[in-house]
């Protein structure tokens, strides 16, 4: 056992507009941790150039400011749980660096997001595009974070990031110096799936808009999508046994309980036998309920990107002042001056 005090820390990527899968994946779980432990969420603008973001900077910045004003409009309290862009804690970037001296090629080589995101041509993929989860470990030790809420993608860049932690622990002599964060993958939204193809997990990059439910759509949109959203002839199941071979009625009800915080069997066992044009008919009611505040909220929010600025300033201000004094020690560690 480890004597770290709890503390939470995670991100999302400032590319494209976040969807459904963010917001039941992690967003939620995000909120609710804030009664139990300190958090601090931040907003990945270096690794968007790794992504969508390359070589777009209006790009990158309008969607800075979207993430920031959806983690607020979701619930985050910014006096609570400091929000900011990672770009304005230096820290991040001069840790990842001394990762990238302690995670090996052979681990890197075996991470699926690269292989997915370079595709046929890894020699075209960037540098940046491999390193990424070594700068994602730099972003949770950066504060000795002990908790990582995500959703179930994430799972193997955590996996790493404990290995990166436990070889400097080890190569250093440092025994127990960052804490193994823990990944916090819970409820029936850590994989949220395609709304076109049940086996294709919902993203920002599917060309298909259809595919997800955006956090800035609107409430005809959102009830649109989930009508047309792909489904079987048969009825719904009455148990989880009968989600074999029917991925599309399993994500459909998984997001029903994720959204309405229900088990999935009691939500099972009110749909039971029912046909899916009714089920589709609640879902979209639900979704709007729970999601158009957010938008809302989103909307006002971004009319005014200079108090989101403010906002984040005086969160990275929050965020140096651990993580300075945790990277100041690695340096002293690893015998640079200081
Ligand atoms: P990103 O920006 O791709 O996604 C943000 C969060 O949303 C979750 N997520 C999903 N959950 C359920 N179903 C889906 N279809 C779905 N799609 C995305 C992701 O698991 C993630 O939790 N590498 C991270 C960003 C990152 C980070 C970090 C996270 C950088 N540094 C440090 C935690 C801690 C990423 O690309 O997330």
């Amino acid at each position: 056992m480890t004597n770290h005090p709890q503390r939470v820390l995670s991100g999302m990527q400032p590319t494209n507009t976040l969807h459904l899968g963010n917001y039941l994946g992690a967003l939620k779980n995000w909120v609710r941790m804030q009664d139990e432990m300190d958090c601090l969420y931040c907003v990945v603008d270096m690794h968007a150039l790794t992504d969508a973001g390359y070589a777009k900077p209006d790009e990158v910045r309008r969607a800075i400011h979207e993430v920031a004003a959806a983690y607020i409009a979701a619930g985050i309290d910014p006096k609570k749980s400091p929000i900011f862009n990672q770009s304005r804690v230096p820290a991040h970037a001069e840790l990842a660096w001394i990762f990238n001296c302690v995670a090996r090629l052979g681990w890197l080589d075996r991470m699926t997001q690269f292989k997915e995101k370079s595709g046929k041509h890894k020699e075209r993929a960037s540098v940046g595009l491999y390193t990424y989860p070594v700068l994602m470990a730099a972003d949770i030790l950066v504060y000795k974070a002990t908790h990582v809420p995500v959703g179930e993608d994430q799972k193997q860049h955590l996996e790493l990031a404990r290995d990166i932690a436990q070889k400097f622990n080890n190569d250093y002599a440092a025994p127990d110096y960052f804490p193994l964060p823990e990944p916090v993958i819970t409820g029936p939204g850590t994989r949220v799936m395609s709304l076109r193809d049940g086996l294709k997990k919902m993203s920002k990059s599917d060309e298909s808009d259809n595919s997800r439910i955006n956090l800035t759509d609107d409430a005809d949109t959102i009830a649109q999508k989930i009508r047309k959203a792909k489904t079987d002839p048969l009825p719904l199941p009455t148990n989880e046994n009968e989600f074999k071979g029917r991925p599309e009625a399993e994500n459909l009800l998984n997001i029903y309980a994720a959204l309405a915080d229900e088990p999935v069997k009691d939500v099972m066992a009110r749909f039971a036998g029912q046909q899916f044009s009714v089920f589709k008919g609640t879902l979209a009611d639900l979704a709007v309920a729970k999601l158009s505040p957010i938008t809302t909220e989103m909307r006002r929010l971004m009319a005014d990107p200079a108090e989101i600025d403010r906002l984040l300033a005086e969160g990275a201000e929050k965020a140096a002042a651990i993580a300075e004094p945790i990277v100041k020690d690695v340096k002293r560690i690893v015998g640079f001056a200081g």
